[in-house]
């Protein structure tokens, strides 16, 4: 991995969980203030088809926009889109439910300390709390980069740009996503080194798993766990198929970001500058991050 972004906690899992929170518009205790949507300049909208400008203006995910548009609830300079096979400009008069596209903002990326209780979703339909409800106020509308279950805690990356979220979870972008992983039971370092090829459970296939004991407590084994896919309960599943029970969850990295000391609810923007570092020319001019 090349350079990390947050520094990643110590061992001790809790520990680093000691810092800093934040409301946009603050000061972070590291000196970095959040910022508005207002202050950062509109990203120029090239021709793209129409469910990437509605992920772009941070409106939903392209499959969401996808659906919105089979169910008619799109229009495009007064006409009704039947199909998302549509190529859209900035001249281009977009509606959804009739109300105009909000204009699609650079994207802009923080790192979130996903507490444990939240549902990763924006309404939940048994009512739980969620944790978009429970951000800073004055965030704009972000949509998370994949999901984290309901009790894992750590490391959620949220956005303002659904295309980059959708880029971002991809197993083909590469990013290993780092997790502690407190379980029942007790697991030989051999097991675990076995995991390096993939496995198949029960019909799932998983990719390479790079796992490795920290420190057996008692009945508890901490184990630190990297995968790069992104699979529903994938640790949970890993775990479980090695006979042990996860009991704690805590992602603490994701690509080059890591949770660092950010405090369970806190969150942190990513400088532009680093973004455009990690993400690479390509994919920074498409977002509008770099001209
Ligand atoms: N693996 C899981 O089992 N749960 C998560 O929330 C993330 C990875």
């Amino acid at each position: 991995m090349g350079r990390v972004i947050g520094r990643l906690p110590e061992p001790s899992a809790s520990a680093s969980f000691a810092v800093m929170g934040g409301k946009v518009g603050e000061k972070t205790s590291r000196g970095q203030a959040f910022r508005t949507g207002r202050d950062v300049p509109p990203a120029p909208m090239e021709p793209m088809r129409i469910a990437k400008a509605m992920a772009h203006a941070g409106l939903c995910s392209r499959r969401d926009a996808e659906k919105w548009i089979e169910a008619g609830r799109v229009s495009v300079n007064g006409e009704m889109l039947k199909t998302p096979a549509h190529v859209v400009s900035a001249a281009d008069i977009i509606t959804v439910d009739g109300e105009p596209l909000p204009q699609a903002q650079t994207a802009r990326l923080w790192r979130y300390n996903k507490p444990k209780g939240l549902v990763t979703s924006h309404k939940d339909p048994e009512g739980r709390p969620t944790v978009f409800a429970n951000l800073p106020e004055g965030l704009p509308r972000v949509v998370s980069v994949g999901r984290l279950d309901i009790n894992t805690e750590g490391l959620l990356l949220l956005t303002t740009d659904g295309a980059l979220a959708r880029h971002l979870e991809l197993p083909s972008t590469g990013w290993v996503r780092r997790y502690r992983v407190r379980a029942h039971g007790h697991v030989s370092q051999e097991a675990l080194d076995r995991l390096k090829k993939g496995i198949t459970i029960e019909g799932v296939r998983y990719g390479p798993v790079e796992a490795r004991v920290e420190r057996q407590q008692a009945s508890n084994v901490w184990l630190m766990i990297g995968l790069r896919e992104g699979k529903n309960r994938e640790v949970k599943r890993i775990a479980e198929h090695l006979g042990l029970t996860v009991n704690r969850l805590i992602r603490v990295s994701f690509g080059p970001f890591a949770l660092g000391e950010l405090t369970a609810g806190a969150i942190e923007e990513v400088k532009r500058k680093v973004l455009v570092e990690q993400l690479g020319m390509t994919l920074s001019r498409e977002l509008g991050l770099k001209r």
